[in-house]
């Protein structure tokens, strides 16, 4: 099956030429699922909405989404303090965590998003606590957990998830094989040893198409699902469309060495 991952859309600050591209992409591509991990909007208005709905209905196949620090409102202290997830819940979902499984993969999207900071996240206690219960058993899916916030640390960008620490120790015990994030407009695919010898992917995802990255492309990820074996294609927006710049052959089943 057919996964792609998209971050850090940005309507309200986007390239309506990247969003047709993208769109035109997935045409070929024929994902079955698409994940979207958060920063869908700008700044979190109505109107950056509609835009975002509009975009929901041309997509083929199932997508789950999870919000980003630019989903709620950054100017009105009161909506950002008291009812921060307003109008997420109301044009996106009204749930902030997003699931999804069949015979091939297990999704979990959860919210990473703390409104008392601007920019930084943080997965709480309680909420880790929901995640590792969710992926508690091994199964024969791909594992697959999304949320906005990086939590490995890049020279000269944004700090990683508050708690990340104790987050990749667990992480390191669970059965996931994939974490999909976004927020830095940085696309990075990082491998983690976990203690049974198996590898975990942290795909980080560039900005699909925010006119501000800090990599200076934008991209997304199209994942080809096979069992435990996957192939992530990073596409990347040049001459008028997104084409494949690098695959990276990933094989969960494999035992690594130190
Ligand atoms: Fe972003």
């Amino acid at each position: 099956m057919k996964l792609i991952h998209i971050s850090d859309l940005h309507f309200g600050l986007h390239n309506e030429q990247f969003i047709n591209a993208f769109l035109a992409d997935l045409q070929e591509i024929k994902p079955d699922i698409v994940i979207m991990s958060g920063d869908l909007t700008q700044r979190a208005k109505r109107w950056q909405f509609r835009l975002l709905n509009d975009f929901f209905k041309k997509l083929p196949g199932i997508y789950l989404v999870v919000p980003g620090n630019h989903d709620i409102p950054l100017y009105n202290p009161f909506l950002r303090l008291f009812q921060p997830f307003n109008r997420y819940k109301k044009y996106v979902s009204t749930s902030l965590k997003s699931s999804f499984e069949n015979e091939y993969v297990r999704i979990l999207g959860v919210n990473s998003v703390n409104p008392s900071k601007v920019k930084s996240g943080i997965i709480s206690n309680h909420l880790m606590d929901e995640v590792f219960d969710h992926f508690s058993e091994e199964t024969p899916q791909l594992n697959i957990l999304f949320f906005h916030h990086n939590f490995n640390y890049f020279s000269g960008l944004h700090n990683p998830l508050h708690n990340s620490k104790i987050f990749i120790e667990r992480l390191k015990k669970s059965p996931i094989h994939l974490v999909c994030t976004g927020h830095l407009h940085y696309a990075n695919l990082m491998m983690i040893n976990k203690e049974n010898q198996r590898a975990c992917a942290v795909l980080h995802a560039g900005s699909l198409s925010c006119l501000r990255t800090k990599d200076g492309k934008n991209s997304y990820y199209s994942i080809e699902i096979n069992g435990l074996k996957c192939t992530i294609d990073w596409r990347i927006f040049s001459d008028l469309s997104f084409k494949s710049n690098e695959i990276f052959p990933i094989d969960f089943s494999e035992i690594v060495e130190e």
